[in-house]
Order: structure tokens, then C-alpha cells, then sequence
């Protein structure tokens, strides 16, 4: 992926153009579990998702990702209508019990079949395939046998990670080991809300640490199985996080969720090291001695890009009793995602939201990449995800009309621009989503899709959204 300098230009009549580097990737992204369906065929055995939204009470309706859009009958017609749209790379998940349905042993030929021609279609049409070995969906059976917070899970991963990269090495250039572990261990082991829906402070933390060494044995695998031009990176949801107030207590609140949210991954991934202020405020629930020597060495390995997720800024406080009490603020409790922040307080940010209750705000997206290329300099950055819920609909005339959505993007893209002109090295953009999907806790009740899918049906409809990201991933020029 090489890059040249960004340019701004100014087009007759007014206004601006932001041209992107040439080579700068734009893409759009899914995840098995959220688009896939076939739940049950081919030798797929249910994941934590599949047990997890069986469960009544934890999924909005009782929705399930038995069908979702049934993306794994209508692949070629997915692949079809990225090419109208002039995508140019495409970032999908291996759903791991598809090809590997207990978490060990062999691979299931029929489940890496599908990925054979998934990628073979996208090849065919020119778009780039971007491989995520973990988007959330942990074999149920590996979970039964303690899940996350067990060493043999990282070790069971790395074998899958050799399996995946055997089958689809000679294709797939660009791969991402986990997705996110922030939610996997916070969401899916401390509050709950997302599977296999444990809370349990201590075994979240232990979660964190061994998808930290999952993500650097696969890396180990991933390199010696692929060819060495080949691309190592993990994504991850950077919290970009600001304190309410200038006070001392508030800064430090905003210190201490930048510690659980973010550097308890970064730092072991790209540092090689915990950093001592997430240790000293997790000290209370563990003292951290399932890190075992070489663990650290193990962890950090070289990447070639890292993988950002960002959707909205995170504002916190230092937690009073007028804060615990109030709409706005509401406190860590003993089912949090955030150990260690007893003290912390959440607000909601000011201004528009979203149909997630999600603060608009693409000022954050631009502080962050700054932050990240001030820490890790020589790191290039790629979004990874970005895109907004809305409440879509397809219209007398047959059209899905999302001005919302195409202002979002318009505005975080710019954003992603200015922080390229600022000297931050930012390879690429891949839309969060390519399709409606299965939203994990909320069901299909959100859509995120640059394509409406009327789930009775399976039809696709390309939003307004789609059409505008096309001409832009023509022109590579964002009409600001
Ligand atoms: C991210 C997930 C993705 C999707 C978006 C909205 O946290 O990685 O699967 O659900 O949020």
C-alpha cells in the first residue's frame, strides 16, 4: 500500500475537494456471525453467539444470526454488487467453527471451500480480500472448556490461525488476527451484554491477557505460514477518551479508562510491557499472575499496520454522588467492562447521536490518529470500521434515502484527511458496513448497512450512502 501526499483542491463554484492519497485503500467491512446465516450446514457447530442469542433475554426479539442476510448463499451477488460500487477491498471474517467446528483438530475441506470462493470471486473482480481470523465467534465447545480467560484458548487460536493461513494463504495478503478484544473480554466476560455473557471482573482480565498472547502466537503462525510480503495487523476499538473537566480527578478518570479501554492492549501488543497504571488500578481484583515469563516477548510482534475502529468519543469523570445519581453520568458498577473504574463516571457527549445513541463527533477520529502516530510513529494505521445506524427504509419509489448517513461519513472522512495532511500515516478506510446486519445485542433492529436488506426477502437495496462511497472510491476526491 504505498502513498502519496494528500492534496485539497478548489473546485469551481465554491467549496473544496480532499483527494486522497493515490493507493489509499477504500473498503467495506462485515463479520461472519453478523452476515453469514447457514448457521448449521456444512459442519458449522454453534459459537458463544449461537448459545448466546438462543438464550431468551439476551438478543432485542430473540433475534439470531440463524439466517442473518444469508450471505452464504448469496456470496457471489454480495461480491457483485461491491464491484458496481468500485470498492476496492473487502474485510470479511473466517467464522472459526465453520472450519474448524470444536475449536481443535482438523479443518472441516467444506467450510475453507467457502472461503476459496469468496476470495476467488473478490480476486476475479479486483477487490482486495482482508482476512479477520476472530470476530467474536468462539467455538461453544472451547468456551465449555473455560473460554478466554483459559492459556489454551490463545494456544488453540494460533492453531486455527496455521489452518486458515495454510487454506487461504495463496489468496488472502491481508490478515488481522482478532477484531476488537476490548469487547471480547470486557463486553463478553465483565458486564455480560455481549457472549458468552459471564460477569466476572477477574476473568475479564484474564480474557484481555490471553487474547493479547492468542493475538501474538497467531501472529507467529500467520508469518510462517504466508509468503513475506504478505500483511499482519489487528483491529482495534481505540476508545479516544476525554475527561469532562480539566480538573486533576477528572483528567484522571479519563487516565484510568484509556488504561483498561486501550493501553491494556497496546501496550503489551506494540510495547511489550502492561503499563504499571493499569496494574496498580486492577491490583484490588488480581494480581496479574497468569502473565507468565515470555508472555511479553510472545505478545509483541511486529505488525505491518494497525487496524482502528472508531464510531463516537468517550467522556468521563471522576465519579461523585451527584454524578452516580444523575441521568447523564451513570457509575461503574460490579457488571462493568471497565475493572479497575469504580471511580469513573460516563457521560453522554454533547450534540447529534445516532439511531445507537452514539455522539456524531469525527473531531475525535482525528485526535486519535494523532495520538496514535505520536506513540507509535512507524506504525501505519488503517480504519478499519467507521459508519453510523439509522433508521433506513426502502421508500414508495423503491429508494433508501440516507442523507444522515452520507454526512457522517462525509464528515469522518475529512476528518481521516486532515490528520493525513497533518503527517499521520492512514492507509485506508473500510466502511462499517458493507450490508444491514445482525447488530450482536440489538439484533436487526440497527442498520448500519451502506445496502438495505430486506431480511423476509434477502433483497439488497443500495442506500443514497452506497452510491456516493462509490463515486468517491472512483475518484478518490471527498467533496467536502
Ligand atoms: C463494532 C463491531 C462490529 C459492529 C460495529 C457497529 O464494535 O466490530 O461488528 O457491530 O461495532
Amino acid at each position: 500500500m504505498t502513498t502519496t501526499a494528500p492534496r485539497t483542491e478548489t473546485v469551481p463554484g465554491g467549496g473544496s475537494a480532499l483527494a486522497f492519497p493515490a493507493g489509499f485503500l477504500w473498503g467495506a467491512a462485515t463479520a461472519a456471525y453478523q452476515i453469514e446465516g447457514a448457521a448449521a450446514l456444512d459442519g458449522r457447530t454453534p459459537s458463544i453467539w449461537d448459545t448466546f442469542a438462543r438464550t431468551p433475554g439476551k438478543v432485542r426479539n430473540g433475534d439470531t444470526g440463524d439466517v442473518a442476510t444469508d450471505h452464504y448463499h448469496r456470496w457471489r451477488e454480495d461480491v457483485g454488487i461491491m464491484s458496481d460500487l468500485g470498492i476496492g477491498a473487502y474485510r470479511f471474517s473466517i467464522a472459526w467453527p465453520r472450519v474448524q467446528p470444536t475449536g481443535r483438530g482438523p479443518a472441516v475441506q467444506k467450510g475453507l471451500d467457502f472461503y476459496r470462493r469468496l476470495t476467488d470471486e473478490l480476486l476475479d473482480k479486483g477487490i482486495r480480500p482482508v482476512a479477520t481470523l476472530y470476530h467474536w465467534d468462539l467455538p461453544q465447545e472451547l468456551e465449555d472448556a473455560g473460554g478466554w480467560p483459559e492459556r489454551a484458548t490463545a494456544e488453540r487460536f494460533a492453531e486455527y490461525a496455521a489452518i486458515a493461513a495454510d487454506a487461504l494463504g495463496d489468496r488472502v495478503r491481508t490478515w488481522t488476527t482478532l477484531n476488537e478484544p476490548w469487547c471480547s473480554a470486557f463486553l463478553g466476560y465483565g458486564s455480560g451484554v455481549h457472549a458468552p455473557g459471564r460477569t466476572d471482573q477477574v476473568a475479564a482480565l484474564r480474557a484481555a491477557h490471553h487474547l493479547n498472547l492468542g493475538h501474538g502466537l497467531a501472529v507467529k503462525a500467520l508469518r510462517a505460514a504466508l509468503p513475506a510480503e504478505a500483511q499482519v495487523s489487528v483491529t482495534l476499538n481505540i476508545h479516544h477518551v476525554r475527561s469532562l473537566t480539566d480538573a486533576p480527578a477528572d483528567v484522571d478518570a479519563a487516565r484510568t479508562i484509556d488504561g483498561v479501554a486501550n493501553r491494556v492492549f497496546t501496550g503489551p501488543m506494540l510495547h511489550g510491557a502492561y503499563p504499571a497504571d493499569v496494574l496498580a488500578d486492577t491490583a484490588h481484583l488480581t494480581d496479574w499472575s497468569f502473565v507468565r515469563d515470555g508472555d511479553l516477548r510472545t505478545i509483541r510482534q511486529p505488525l505491518d499496520f494497525l487496524g482502528v475502529n472508531y464510531y463516537t468519543p468517550t467522556l468521563v469523570s471522576a465519579a461523585t454522588d451527584d454524578a452516580a445519581h444523575t441521568s447523564d453520568g451513570h457509575r461503574v458498577s460490579d457488571h462493568s467492562p471497565w475493572p479497575g473504574g469504580e471511580s469513573v463516571a460516563f457521560h453522554r457527549p454533547p450534540g447529534e447521536t445516532t439511531a445507537m445513541g452514539w455522539a456524531v463527533d469525527p473531531t475525535g477520529l482525528r485526535d486519535l490518529l494523532l495520538a496514535l502516530d505520536r506513540e507509535f510513529p512507524e506504525l501505519p494505521l488503517v480504519i478499519t470500521e467507521n459508519g453510523a445506524a439509522f433508521d433506513d427504509y426502502v421508500d414508495p419509489a423503491g429508494e433508501v434515502r440516507d442523507p444522515e448517513r452520507v454526512a457522517y461519513l462525509r464528515g469522518h472522512l475529512a476528518a481521516v484527511h486532515r490528520a493525513i495532511n497533518e503527517g499521520v500515516d492512514v492507509r485506508g478506510y473500510f466502511l462499517w458496513s458493507l450490508l444491514d446486519n445482525f447488530e450482536w445485542g440489538y439484533g436487526y433492529s440497527k442498520r448500519f448497512g451502506a445496502v438495505h436488506v430486506d431480511y423476509a426477502t434477502g433483497t439488497r437495496t443500495p442506500k443514497s450512502s452506497a452510491r456516493w462511497y462509490a463515486r468517491l472510491a472512483r475518484s478518490g476526491v471527498l467533496d467536502a
